[in-house]
């Protein structure tokens, strides 16, 4: 295949785990005989600082154009403690999700054997977790209508039938490539939002007549995720509660420098890790790696070229297997490995076999 990669560096500690992303995909399609172009593009605070905007209209055209869109990270602490600010870099992060129609956010909670120690529950209460959690990507509160004055403020959660039946069945289809169980978290009990999915659930359960489908209020599977994760394998939900219980999930597994997420929908999806752009370790080449180059694993699996993206994990298991490994995985006494020093051992790794 000939891609076309859109990369987006983005803030803090982005611009570093995008070199090694980077790094990876060549040293896959290398392997593998795809070509590769790359167009890199700002966003975030950076893209702020240069022109103003946190995803300018040429950032837009970039990512439209490209076969997919590799995306590391963006915020930037100046923004979090004002209030009053005008523009800030999240705006960016969704306004690529809303103008890419990304509707449909794809985040495997996995675990790795040889960082199940790192988890912060119990051993034998994570070492089967192996979920996805499918979260609604351009509707709801996020993209509601907004208010604020000094006295009162709110974010509307709507939803409409096609968004919520688009993102249900996303839901239904990866349940049937898996486990065949689906849950449907919502907070039915209170939200006329969550009702409607509730009822649209009903409606299209039957149609899926091997797929146990199971509801759940999102305040019991956020217990649930933490006492039984293993109980799940697809959980779709809203755009809020799946911002939420991501991160949750994104722990579970040990640091949340190891997930990948995928967003898909109508245009050019984006890969790209989980986590924020941790500015405290900007340039400090101490960043986790590991998730944005799982983030490439994600893309040629999206474009089902499946032995690209088997190795790249079996790479990543390697180098977890060799203790090459960053700090915040690395093993008590054991040698810390940078950002570069993991990503070019994982690369390299991929060269030779
Ligand atoms: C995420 C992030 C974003 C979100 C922020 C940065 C806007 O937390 O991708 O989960 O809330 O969607
Ligand atoms: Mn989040």
């Amino acid at each position: 295949m000939n891609f076309n990669i859109a990369v987006l560096p983005g803030d803090g500690i982005g611009p570093e785990i995008s070199v090694q992303g980077v790094n990876v995909m060549n040293a896959v399609c290398n392997k593998f005989s795809h070509s590769v172009n790359y167009k890199y593009a700002i966003c975030g605070a950076d893209a702020i600082d240069k022109v103003g905007d946190p995803f300018p209209e040429e950032t837009f055209e970039i990512c439209n154009e490209a076969d997919a869109v590799l995306f590391s990270a963006v915020g930037d602490p100046k923004f979090d403690n004002n209030p009053t600010a005008k523009v800030r870099p999240e705006q960016g992060l969704l306004a690529m999700r809303k103008k890419l129609g990304l509707f449909a956010n794809i985040r495997p909670v996995e675990t790795f054997k040889s960082l199940l120690y790192k988890s912060p529950l119990k051993e034998e209460i994570v070492k089967d977790a192996d979920f996805i959690c499918i979260r609604e990507l351009t509707g709801g509160m996020y993209f509601g209508e907004k208010y604020q004055d000094n006295d009162k403020a709110y974010d509307t959660n709507m939803y409409t039938r096609p968004e919520i039946e688009r993102i249900l069945k996303v839901g239904f289809e990866y349940a049937m490539k898996r486990r065949k169980h689906l849950t449907v978290v919502d907070k039915a009990n209170v939200l006329a939002s969550s009702r409607l999915w509730r009822q649209i659930a009903q409606e299209m359960a039957p149609s899926y007549p091997e797929v146990t489908t199971d509801y759940m209020y999102v305040d019991n599977a956020a217990m649930r995720m933490i006492q039984e994760p293993a109980f799940f394998d697809v959980m779709v939900t809203e755009n809020t509660f799946g911002d939420i219980l991501t991160d949750e999930g994104s722990v579970i597994s040990g640091s949340m420098g190891l997930l990948p997420s995928a967003s898909t929908g109508e245009g050019t999806p984006v890969f790209e890790p989980i986590h924020g752009s941790w500015p405290q370790a900007k340039g400090l080449n101490i960043a986790n790696p590991l998730a944005q180059i799982l983030s490439v694993a994600m893309l040629f699996e999206y474009f089902n070229l499946k032995e690209e993206g088997t190795i790249i994990r079996k790479a990543v298991n390697a180098s977890l297997d060799e203790n090459v490994r960053t700090p915040d995985i690395q093993v008590e006494g054991g040698k810390k490995y940078g950002t570069k020093e993991v990503g070019e051992w994982i690369a390299d790794y991929i060269n030779k076999q």
